[in-house]
């Protein structure tokens, strides 16, 4: 990924996402990546801020950025749990915008991933997103603001994140369920055509690939359209 990203004419970071542990991400940033997520959510507050200072003062060392998260996505990562659920279901917790602002004034953090409404994995109905959490977070922390649990979202409701402070999006689940579903489909219709055809391994992954690049490539256009721009 590094290697790619020094070749890109684009302006990419390569992010370590959801760190806990500030010796890997030593590592990532020996590495050369540019970017560091620190997760103290599941932290009680005082440590959370204690431990995103020693990671700001480590990021400042290396020049790269530095995420920090207060609130609760409820479910950690997709693949930890099979379904990220509604807020509800899953436990989270809206970011306090209040505690947003001072975390972001004592920490030094660059960019703040706030918790209004989304969640990590699939969501079981609707997401029901949080626009006035949002905006009061960003007028009171005044740091561009991350997006997790991005996949699964409406093109209407990425463009009103937008509109209220969102600056990166975290998409991964929805684009990988996407490329899953079309492999199952393409040997559905192999088998369908002749009985115990032949599914190849490269067709599946070609499928795959061109699925995942499709879904990147609709989701970076509403979010270019949205006007995502960089603070
Ligand atoms: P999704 O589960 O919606 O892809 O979100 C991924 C994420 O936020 C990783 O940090």
């Amino acid at each position: 990924m590094i290697a790619l990203a020094e070749r890109s004419s684009a302006l990419v970071c390569v992010h370590l996402d959801h760190c806990e542990d500030l010796s890997y991400a030593v590592r990532a940033l020996d590495m050369g990546f540019t970017g560091v997520m620190f997760d103290g959510s599941a932290l009680p507050y005082e440590t959370n801020v204690e431990r995103s200072c020693r990671m700001a003062s480590l990021c400042r060392d290396y020049q790269a950025g530095l995420e920090c998260e207060i609130g609760s996505m409820g479910s950690r990562e997709a693949g930890e749990k099979d379904e990220g659920g509604t807020v509800e279901e899953s436990g989270a917790v809206y970011t306090n915008p209040d505690q947003a602002a001072e975390f972001v004034k004592v920490t030094g953090l660059d960019i703040l991933a706030c918790s209004f409404g989304t969640v990590h994995g699939i969501y079981k109905g609707e997401p029901h997103l949080n626009f006035d959490v949002l905006s009061d977070i960003r007028a009171l922390a005044k740091v561009p603001l991350v997006m997790h649990g991005g996949s699964g979202v409406s093109d209407e409701d990425y463009a009103r994140a937008i509109d209220a402070g969102i600056r990166k999006i975290n998409y991964y689940t929805y684009g990988a369920k996407y490329a899953g579903e079309a492999v199952c489909a393409l040997a559905d219709r192999r088998r369908s055509a002749k009985p115990g055809a032949v599914v190849y391994w490269h067709d599946m992954t070609r499928t795959a690939y061109d699925t995942l690049r499709d879904t990147f490539e609709h989701v970076v256009t509403v979010f270019a359209n949205g006007a995502l721009p960089m603070a």
